[in-house]
């Protein structure tokens, strides 16, 4: 069951993944807009106090959209709180949650009670990221409301598993809102996600190709023009094993094919591994970066993803 939340003013089944670097307010209030779930990492704001005016920016926004569009309502946003040690903002980042009531938040790799205790306090629910079912176990007996099952082919960081697996066996016991991440493109994607026993999809790499996301030209171009095969998996940048375009990583001046195992407890966002500094100059990207043929506005994407979704309801009924 989903709650209204993820449901009412939706267009599509579809919550638009926070991305590092990438996705900033322009990017989320045009997902949410255009009627998908928006979202954008805390992180993202620098320094931490743009977090306040980047809430007040888009809460401000989003209500004047919907004063100025009744009929057709803004899809609700999502702010990713990384829970991790190497995150010093969680506390000053999830203050400013509960401050503006943000309706879902997406924690990441970590799954803190606290957390879900604190966006619960005001009616918000959150939305943890797995890759894996015995963490996606652990997430909701710590107060989770949902789960995001982050399968093969993602972009970012990703796990190695089958989405058909992944969705199968955390269906077994959890019948919450279940979203499926890994290289959804299309939206014949979308609905086979649902058929597979998920409720929603969550998609990252194509809105790297949209004329809002901030990312330089040379990676929206790279993301049109590549394929899966260009896609590399290596845990070397940032010490979580994450999908990455060869050709940047060709760029920087590595081999693709010979990338070293990194050390998993070196892990940290603020600092590269290498010369090149991961999600700056190696650019993430998904397995599903062939559907992504052109850089458009974020509300082409959407009404592309939402015409094949109707066309492939209407190919299986048929
Ligand atoms: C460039 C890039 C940056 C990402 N940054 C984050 C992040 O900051 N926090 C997070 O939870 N997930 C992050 N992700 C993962 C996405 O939220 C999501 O799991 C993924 O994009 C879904 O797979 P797809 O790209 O194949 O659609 C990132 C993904 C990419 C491609």
């Amino acid at each position: 069951m989903l709650p209204p939340i993820l449901k009412d003013k939706l267009r599509l089944p579809v919550v638009a993944s926070p991305l590092f670097i990438i996705s900033h307010p322009a990017l989320t209030l045009a997902q949410c807009k255009a009627g998908v779930v928006g979202a954008f990492p805390a992180l993202n704001a620098r320094p931490e106090s743009q977090l306040d005016e980047w809430l007040a920016m888009i809460t401000e926004e989003l209500a004047a959209h919907d004063a100025a569009h009744p009929d057709q309502p803004a899809a609700p946003f999502a702010v990713n709180q990384i829970v991790h040690t190497s995150n010093k903002r969680l506390e000053h980042d999830l203050m400013m949650c509960v401050k503006y009531k943000v309706p879902i938040v997406i924690s990441s790799l970590g799954a803190v009670p606290e957390v879900n205790a604190a966006v619960h306090s005001y009616g918000g629910i959150v939305l943890h990221d797995v890759i894996n079912n015995r963490h996606a176990n652990s997430a909701i007996r710590k107060g989770a409301d949902g789960l995001i099952a982050v399968a093969a082919g993602a972009g970012g960081h990703a796990g190695p598993l089958s989405p058909f697996a992944l969705v199968q066996e955390i269906r077994e016991w959890f019948d919450g809102p279940l979203l499926l991440a890994g290289a959804i493109g299309t939206g014949g994607g979308i609905l086979a996600a649902q058929a597979m026993g998920a409720d929603m999809a969550y998609i990252g790499t194509p809105f790297i190709a949209t004329d809002e996301a901030r990312a330089v030209d040379a990676y929206k171009r790279m993301i049109t023009e590549s394929q899966a095969a260009d896609i590399v998996y290596s845990n070397y940048f940032t010490g979580i094993h994450g999908n990455y375009l060869k050709g940047s990583i060709l760029a920087s001046g590595m081999d693709p094919e010979n990338l070293p195992a990194a050390d998993p407890s070196k892990m940290d966002f603020d600092k590269a591994v290498t010369g090149a500094k991961a999600w700056k100059d190696i650019w993430g990207a998904g397995q599903g970066v062939g559907a992504v043929k052109a850089v458009v506005p974020v509300a082409e994407l959407v009404g592309r993803l939402e015409r094949e979704y109707r066309e492939a309801r209407n190919r299986l009924c048929a």
